[in-house]
């Protein structure tokens, strides 16, 4: 039995004994090096500086099928409102989680850009990709302040349980509004302060606070009606 069989309760008391953060995070990451602690932002937020280093370590968390319950990523998806032919980026893939659902949403004449800071990450959706045929998907390494897309080059942006991993928001929204098209948008999905997943209390952001931070760098911000139990979806429009 693997060390990570050996260590998981069922999914929701992983989600509940989570100290750091993604849909949930496993027991020895608790027990592993921390990340140096970040400094608050003007918000008051701590953002989580945390790092997904391998994929493989992490691909059992992201895509345990128990998942689909809660994260809905269909829904999500849906809520996008992507067309047929449109290029969509998902910003912090991970382990592709959404990469099938986006893949599907864009069609053959679409295109999906995966980004992660993570190499791992890449490497693990090039490979998903391919073994699942994704041929519309692409998979890049980015740098921790930007999306590394050129100007007016996608028309959604997918930021799913990642957005309070970045450390200055401010600046970054103005990168994502900057490669946006015309009628483009971006979509933030994260817990919501009661949802009992996700990071810890302190590193968690009120959906009010994600439409303030898309506001201030020139989105239309709103928060959307959704079925999600422990999330919100907050879009940001160019
Ligand atoms: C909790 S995981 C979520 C993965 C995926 N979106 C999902 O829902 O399964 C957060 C991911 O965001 C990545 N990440 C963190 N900061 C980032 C940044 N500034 N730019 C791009 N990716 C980032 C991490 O490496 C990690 O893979």
């Amino acid at each position: 039995m693997s060390s990570l069989r050996r260590f998981a309760p069922p999914f929701v008391s992983l989600l509940l004994a989570a100290s750091a953060c993604g849909p949930g995070a496993r027991p020895e990451v608790s027990a592993a090096p921390q990340p140096p602690a970040a400094s608050a932002s003007a918000s008051g937020h701590h953002p989580l500086v945390h790092r997904f280093e391998k994929a493989d370590e992490w691909v059992s968390v992201f895509d345990d099928p128990a998942r689909d319950a809660w994260q809905r990523p269909s829904e999500v998806v849906a809520r996008m409102q992507i067309a047929d032919g449109s290029t969509v980026a998902d910003l912090g893939t991970g382990t592709g989680y959404f990469v099938p659902y986006l893949s599907r949403a864009v069609g053959e004449r679409g295109h999906v850009l995966a980004l992660d800071i993570e190499p791992d990450m890449v490497r693990y959706v090039k490979e998903r990709a391919a073994r699942e045929k994704l041929a519309n998907v692409e998979a890049r390494v980015v740098p921790l302040d930007g999306p590394g897309l050129e100007a007016a080059s996608v028309d959604r942006v997918l930021v799913a349980d990642t957005w309070h991993h970045i450390p200055e928001r401010g600046a970054y929204v103005k990168k994502l509004r900057d490669a946006l098209r015309a009628g483009g948008a971006v979509f933030v999905v994260d817990y919501t302060l009661e949802s009992k997943m996700g990071p810890p209390k302190q590193h968690r952001l009120a959906p009010e606070q994600v439409v303030a931070e898309l506001e201030a760098g020139g989105l239309k911000a709103e928060i959307l009606k959704e079925d999600l139990p422990e999330q919100y979806v907050v879009r940001g429009a160019r």
